[in-house]
């Protein structure tokens, strides 16, 4: 049996689990599977109860190597900031980023989990000095233990906990290489949307939002005062209205309305993608966001892509986390692949973390 590794995202809507053996450049699909975590509406202890039950199916059912598994957190209680620092050793790097973290974090040291990577070294710094640029990574201490508690209960002991956005940004790297400047990352979930925004191949910007598909089915069960499970029906079934074109068979006073409240509700997620395109620019020079990259389950809404590209003003494309993996279309169809690849981009990218060597 060759080596295997599982990325496992337990998003707030969906559980995603992806099983992928090989090493880089020949990389192979094993499994992929999902399952539903209950609604938000339900209490938190239930919640947690449902979660742990669902993920304990799903390893079964899928038989699933729970000793393999590489997991996530996101969302704004996990926060990355590119800084400059600099020139020092690893070990230096690691108390130096705690005095740093204080001024770059919005949360008290003490409730963080902090984590850094190198990006680069030998910059030149302002005053000619040699600098480097460090990746700081701060995940709320409270965010991790109820992950892990989650995990504890379900009998997965995962190897590493990642950030979603960086799971993001490593899939996006096997699948797409080359293609690295001014570009951006977006990763549309239920509840959580990352933006990375890449230059000259590394993460020039991380930004967690707590924003997403659940924003989006709230304001269709408030238009049409229905419940969540019905406007989610609703948001599937019409999605956004592409070129003015109602699909056949849809009723042009819905399918009107459920664009207008989706077109709405993005309205908050937009500015907060429009205001990190600003950013980029301020920060790499004469260059701006060229092109997106789209993902997470809510870039599947119809048109999703059509309708951010003409508000952000660039080509959206939609990613395909399979790209460079080898799935065998016996066992994978390949629509299906395309259709669900923007909802494993994540564990995709967990699946493909490099280990350190032990
Ligand atoms: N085919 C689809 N059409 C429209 N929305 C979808 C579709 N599939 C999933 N979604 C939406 O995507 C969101 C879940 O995406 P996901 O990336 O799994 O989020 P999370 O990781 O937070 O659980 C939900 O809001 C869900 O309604
Ligand atoms: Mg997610």
């Amino acid at each position: 049996m060759p080596k295997t590794r599982i990325g496992l995202e337990v998003g707030t809507r969906n559980i995603k689990a992806v099983e992928i053996s090989g090493r880089e450049g020949n990389y192979k699909l094993e499994k992929i599977a999902t399952a539903e975590v209950p609604p938000l509406e339900e209490k938190s202890v239930e919640r947690e109860r449902v979660t742990v039950g669902a993920i304990r199916n799903l390893i079964r059912e899928h038989k699933l190597n729970a000793k393999n598994v590489i997991s996530c957190v996101g969302g704004e209680g996990v926060i990355v900031r590119r800084i400059r620092m600099p020139m020092m050793g690893e070990k230096e790097v690691g108390q130096a980023i705690r005095w740093e973290a204080e001024e770059y974090l919005p949360f008290p040291i003490d409730q963080v989990n902090l984590g850094f990577q190198i990006l680069e070294r030998n910059l030149r710094g302002e005053a000619g000095a040699e600098e480097m640029a460090v990746l700081i990574v701060g995940a709320k201490k409270e965010l991790i233990q109820k992950h892990l508690r989650i995990l504890e209960f379900s009998n997965v002991f995962p190897q590493i906990i990642d950030v979603s956005a960086l799971a993001l940004f490593n899939a996006y790297q096997v699948s797409y290489p080359g293609e690295l400047t001014g570009v951006a990352l977006i990763e549309l979930g239920h509840t959580t949307s990352s933006i990375v925004i890449l230059h000259n191949g590394l993460p020039l910007l991380v930004r967690n939002i707590d924003l997403g598909g659940y924003q989006i089915t709230t304001a269709l069960a408030t238009e049409f005062n229905t419940n969540f499970i019905n406007a989610e029906k609703l948001k599937r079934e019409y999605g956004i209205v592409g070129g003015g074109e109602i699909p056949e068979g849809k009723d042009r006073e819905t399918a009107e309305r459920v664009d207008k409240v989706i077109r709405g509700a993005m309205d908050d997620l937009v500015g907060e993608i429009v205001r990190s395109f600003e950013y980029y620019s301020s920060q790499a020079e004469r260059t701006s966001v060229e092109k997106v990259m789209l993902s997470g389950g809510t870039a599947r809404i119809q048109n999703m892509d059509s309708f951010l590209s003409e508000e952000l003003g660039v080509p959206v494309e939609v990613i395909n986390p399979f790209r460079n993996i080898h799935c065998d279309p016996k066992t994978f169809q390949p629509t299906y692949l395309a259709e669900v690849g923007p909802l494993f981009t994540v564990s995709v990218g967990l699946a493909l973390r490099e280990l350190p060597q032990l």
